[in-house]
C-alpha cells in the first residue's frame, strides 16, 4: 500500500490533535443537549470512532450510507441512499460526521434528506474539507483540516475500495488510477 502513496498530507499525530480538538469543542458546544452523531459510511467510520471517544458529554451513535464515487476519483454528481438511520432522529441535535466535503453534492442531498425529520438541529462535521472543488453551496460547522484539490486515500477514505487502512491520509500517485 505504502509504496502507492506521493506524499502524507495528515499524519498520525495531527489526526489525533484534530479529533481532540474538535472532541472539545462538540462537547461544549452540545453539553446539555441530545447529541446524535451520523456518520456516512463507509469513508467516516475511522474518524467516527476516534472523534466520539475525544467527545465527553452523553451521545447517540447511528449511520447512513451513500454512494457517489463509482470506483473513480471524480464525483459523478448523483447520490444513491443505500442505508438509511436505524434511530428516529425527531427531537435529537443531529451531527454529521464526514470523512470529506469535495464537491458537496453527497452532504447536500443527505442534508436535505435529514432536514425533513424532526431534528432539533443539524449540524456537519467534516475531517477534510476539498474547498476548491466544490459544486454546491454547502460548508462544514467543524473541519479537521483543509486539503488542497487531490485525491486523497487513507484514514476511511477509498480509492477502489482499498487503502481505506492506512492510518493517515496521503496522496495517491497518480500512474495507480491512470493504470
Ligand atoms: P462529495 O464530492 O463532497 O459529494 O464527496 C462524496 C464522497 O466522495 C466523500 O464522502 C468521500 O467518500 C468521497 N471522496 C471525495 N473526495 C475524495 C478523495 O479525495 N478521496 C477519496 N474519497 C473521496
Ligand atoms: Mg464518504
Amino acid at each position: 500500500m505504502e509504496k502507492d502513496i506521493e506524499k502524507i498530507l495528515v499524519s498520525e499525530s495531527e489526526i489525533k490533535e484534530i479529533c481532540q480538538r474538535l472532541g472539545r469543542q462538540i462537547s461544549k458546544d452540545y453539553e446539555g443537549k441530545k447529541l446524535l452523531l451520523v456518520s456516512v459510511l463507509k469513508g467516516a467510520v475511522v474518524f467516527m470512532g476516534d472523534l466520539m471517544r475525544e467527545i465527553t458529554i452523553p451521545c447517540t451513535i447511528d449511520f447512513m450510507a451513500v454512494s457517489s464515487y463509482k470506483n473513480s476519483t471524480q464525483s459523478s454528481g448523483a447520490v444513491s441512499f443505500k442505508k438509511d438511520l436505524d434511530i428516529n432522529p425527531e427531537g435529537y441535535d443531529i451531527l454529521i460526521v464526514e470523512d470529506i466535503l469535495d464537491s458537496g453534492l453527497s452532504l447536500k442531498s443527505i442534508t436535505e434528506v435529514l432536514k425533513c425529520r424532526g431534528a432539533k438541529s443539524l449540524k456537519i462535521c467534516a475531517f477534510l474539507d476539498k474547498p476548491e472543488n466544490r459544486q454546491t453551496e454547502i460548508t462544514a460547522d467543524y473541519v479537521g483540516t483543509q486539503v488542497p484539490n487531490e485525491f486523497v486515500v487513507g484514514y476511511g477514505l477509498d480509492y477502489a475500495e482499498k487503502y481505506r487502512n492506512l492510518p493517515y491520509v496521503g496522496v495517491l500517485k497518480p500512474q495507480v488510477y491512470q493504470k
